[in-house]
């Protein structure tokens, strides 16, 4: 099945194409194509991403991208005389692409050059995230379904991000499983006893931890998503403090607190931490690269700590046989590293984390979603397609 994944819930267009087939406990899957356009430089100087104007760059390169995706897997073939849709057909598109300017003029004038291509689903996020940027990719969906007569399924962004696991995994994930979903807008524990069957046990009250990486980051003068940034900075520390004793001693200069470590509860709070780290920057007579370096690697320690013990805490307490860690955050060496040793001090704790290249948004894990409900029969969750809608606040069930 050939299944074409749409994601633009926040600042990254992308496109994929998949072919997936087989049972969810021996799926095979081939990339056709992956393609991510990538909005930081647009969003670098405000420090954060704007739904409007991350809405508008999604609609300039939505049908581009699409475009060069359907190269890429082969699937464009041009005709010699451009295709006719039925007029109530393009009337229909176009109702349905009225707020996104130009973007019905370019669909139109691609799917008109090319033959309908051997494509089976279209899915594509409706939510959570930022709703004028995720009414972009359902509208493009829904469009595309009618021109080219496409199911189209819905699909929870926070479940590709389980979903990005899969690939690369040789054998089934073991349920029940224990999920932590660590990214800019979410930080979530989620028991999953099997696919599509979710509980948050555990959730932040505030900030994601992605977002007080973007934001400590923006407080050390380092540019957006500071995520990467802090965790150069806190490697760079950390190498540093072995070659000098001296360094080792200034390392620990900084500490920060460990919210929520002892709460009782599977929740965390970021708000606090972030908050101390601004009071620490501000008693500083001076802020240079060695004291930044330094406070990055506190910052990040005190982080992962916070997620690891939270984490194990959610395992002891819950009949988990696997442990998945996904989102952008899981990009983190030293986060990796830290749910690996937690797991190597289980008997039998498979840790499945998504290959580098796939902790981020993309659309590979909305298209594999896409399919998996599609084998689960589950993919009319949303009854008419019509009715679909961006739910920025959708959570998982
Ligand atoms: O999942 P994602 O790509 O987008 C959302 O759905 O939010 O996550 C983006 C977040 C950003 O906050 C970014 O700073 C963070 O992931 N991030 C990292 C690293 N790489 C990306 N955080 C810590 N360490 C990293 N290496
Ligand atoms: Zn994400």
């Amino acid at each position: 099945m050939i299944i074409l994944g749409i994601e633009t819930s926040c600042d990254e267009t992308a496109i994929s194409i998949l072919d997936a087939s087989g049972k969810v406990e021996s799926l095979k899957f081939n990339i056709l194509s992956n393609l991510i356009l990538s909005q930081v430089k647009i969003h670098e100087k405000y420090g954060g991403v704007f739904p409007n104007l991350a809405k508008r760059e999604h609609v300039k390169n939505i049908v581009p991208l699409l475009e060069q995706s359907l190269k890429e897997a082969g699937f464009f073939k041009e005709v010699s005389a451009s295709t006719n849709f039925a007029p109530e057909t393009l009337e229909k598109v176009q109702k349905i692409l009225e707020r996104e300017t130009g973007l019905y003029e370019n669909l139109i004038e691609l799917v008109s050059k090319i033959e309908k291509p051997a494509i089976d689903r279209i899915a594509v996020t409706y939510g959570p995230g930022l709703e004028p940027a995720l009414w972009v990719g359902i509208n493009c969906a829904e469009a595309l379904g009618l021109l080219w007569d496409i199911p189209v399924i819905p699909t929870n962004h926070m479940e590709g991000h389980i979903c990005s696991v899969i690939l690369g995994l040789k054998t089934a994930i073991k349920f029940p499983a224990i999920a932590l979903l660590v990214s800019g807008g979410h930080t979530e524990l989620v028991y999953i006893e099997d696919w599509m069957k979710y509980k948050i046990i555990g959730e932040t009250r505030d900030d994601a931890v992605g977002e007080a990486f973007d934001k400590v980051a923006r407080m050390l003068g380092l540019p957006y998503p500071g995520g990467p940034e802090i965790s150069r900075l806190a490697e760079e520390e950390r190498l540093a403090s072995q070659t000098s004793e001296d360094e080792s001693r200034a390392g620990e200069q900084f500490h920060f607190p460990r919210p929520m470590l002892r709460s009782g509860d599977l929740d965390f709070s970021f708000a606090g931490l972030k908050t101390s780290v601004l009071y620490t920057i501000k008693k500083l007579p001076t802020l240079t690269k060695g004291i930044k370096s330094k406070i990055a690697r506190a910052f990040e320690d005190a982080v992962i700590e916070v997620l690891t013990k939270k984490t194990e805490v959610a395992l002891e307490s819950h009949p988990a046989k696997s442990l998945i860690v996904a989102g952008g955050v899981i990009a983190n060496k030293k986060l990796r590293e830290s749910f690996e040793e937690l797991v190597s001090r289980y008997e039998n704790m498979p840790l499945y984390i998504p290959a580098q290249g796939l902790t981020g948004d993309n659309a590979v894990m909305i298209a594999l979603c896409g399919y998996i409900h599609t084998i689960k029969n589950t993919e009319h969750k949303v009854a008419k397609i019509e009715d679909m809608r961006a739910l920025g606040n959708l959570r998982l069930s």
